[in-house]
């Protein structure tokens, strides 16, 4: 088919093609409809702390059907924020975080009307000051129970030692940005400033911090906040703990300038007998009955207050309250040790007074020598038995055989008794003995 086209209409093809593509903008733009002149004399400005405004001129020869507004939108370290925006003002306000490069754009527009095409964009670049790497990092503010704020920082990995960053702050409402005087030189950098705002709406202005050196070295740095989303409350105070019939009642006092609608609080308590602690939520009131307490068990209490969403859009907890116990815990491991040392203890003590008693005793009555001891060493050991021998029954303890029963009987017999007595008695005992 393709070899079937004659040459003459292969090239009338090629030249439309040529002509139609001619015709079409670089831009895509249907041809044969006005472009719009862009906005003249674009230029930038710094305005308060944190703010950066840009301003341009109308362009010039518009027909007067167009409803003229000028879009908007810009890179923020080349990365588009989505923040762009068509409005009929010549000039553009927002806050900047300073430190970052802001390449802004502008063009013309008309609103109701698709005759004419939107203008070219006119761009211009900001780049940030200072050096890269010298603007103060880790920015943390916090507003407390809505009286001051602290606001912390850390030098950037570039600045020199000797920086010495500075903090002006700024709200709708308050005139002239003011310098923070009250500088913490701790872990990190600091400083606090009053900032305390009628509250009859909860409407806040959003506050800009501005953290810069007065040295060109050191880059800005800006942030803005909503103060409702930094707010911390104090901790709750005067917490009291009772025992009420098995029942332990917790109550304590709410952080002031927060209404009692606004507020949250955790319980957590900490109990001797399961060495557990149990965190309780408890919502605008400001009591806890704990039920089921065991006798003989300490308990630890702490409250902590947070607020409500409905009120203030933070969610950081206020410190814990001081630390409150009831309770008695009888401690067994010092029964233990008790029961086990004392007896110890006295035992050792027995012994060291019987010890010095006997050498009391050795003083005090010398030892006398034992003469039975002195006359067995004289006469030696062979006359112990007979010795022993001496009372009354020798028949049954010394003799050792019927022998000599026989032989001492006949012996003895005969001094201690009568004539009359030594016939009857000896064969008596001789026949006995046989
Ligand atoms: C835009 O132009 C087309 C024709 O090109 C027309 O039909 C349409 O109504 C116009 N729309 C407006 C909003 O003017
Ligand atoms: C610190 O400075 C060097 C050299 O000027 C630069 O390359 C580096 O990116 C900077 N560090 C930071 C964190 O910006
Ligand atoms: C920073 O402040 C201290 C005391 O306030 C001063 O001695 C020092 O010179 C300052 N450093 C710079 C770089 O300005």
């Amino acid at each position: 088919m393709g070899a079937a086209v004659p040459a003459a209409a292969r090239r009338l093809l090629a030249l439309t093609l040529c002509l139609a593509a001619g015709a079409a903008q670089p831009d895509g733009r249907a041809p044969g409809r006005k472009v719009l002149p862009p906005p003249s004399n674009l230029h930038y400005s710094f305005g308060l702390l944190c703010k950066l405004k840009w301003t341009w001129n109308p362009p010039e020869g518009i027909s007067s059907g167009c409803d003229l507004k000028y879009c908007t939108d810009m890179l923020i370290d080349g990365i588009p924020r989505g923040n762009g925006e068509c409005t009929r003002n010549l000039f553009r306000e927002e806050d900047m975080s300073l430190n970052e490069e802001v390449h802004f754009k502008v063009r013309s527009e008309c609103t109701f009307e698709n005759i004419s095409e939107p203008s070219d964009w006119v761009e211009i670049s900001t780049p940030p000051k200072g050096a890269a790497g010298t603007d103060a990092v880790a920015i943390n503010c916090i507003w407390h129970n809505l009286e001051y704020v602290v606001c912390t920082w850390l030098p950037g990995p570039n600045a020199s030692a000797s920086t010495n960053y500075t903090l002006y702050y700024w709200y709708e409402g308050m005139g002239n940005p003011q310098q923070c005087q009250n500088y913490i030189y701790k872990d990190d950098f600091g400083c606090i400033f009053n900032f305390s705002i009628p509250n009859s709406t909860y409407m806040y202005p959003s506050i800009s911090i501005l953290i810069r050196d007065n040295s060109e070295e050191i880059r800005p740095v800006c942030i803005n906040k909503n103060p409702t989303t930094i707010v911390k409350p104090g901790p709750p105070r005067n917490v009291t703990i009772s025992k009420i019939d098995n029942e332990l009642n917790i109550e304590w006092q709410k952080p002031s300038t927060f209404p009692s609608t606004c507020l949250a609080y955790q319980v957590e308590l900490k109990d001797s007998k399961s060495n557990s602690t149990k965190q309780h939520e408890v919502k605008h009131s400001t009591n806890f009955q704990f039920p089921s307490v065991h006798p003989n068990t300490i308990y630890i209490v702490k409250v902590r207050a947070m607020l409500e969403v409905v009120c203030y859009s933070s969610n950081l907890w206020s410190d814990w309250s001081e630390e409150k116990s009831i309770g008695e815990k009888t401690d067994f491991s010092i029964y233990t040790v008790l029961i086990l040392t004392v007896p110890l203890i006295v035992a050792v003590a027995t012994v060291i007074l019987l010890m010095y008693l006997k050498r009391l005793k050795i003083l005090i009555y010398p030892q006398i020598p034992d003469p039975r001891k002195i006359i067995k060493r004289m006469f030696g050991e062979q006359n112990e038995d007979s010795l022993n021998c001496s009372g009354d029954d020798f028949l049954n303890v010394c003799i050792p055989d019927k022998e000599e029963i026989h032989y001492l009987v006949c012996i003895e017999n005969p001094e201690s008794s009568t004539s009359e007595n030594k016939d009857q008695k000896c064969p008596a005992l001789q026949v006995k003995a046989m």
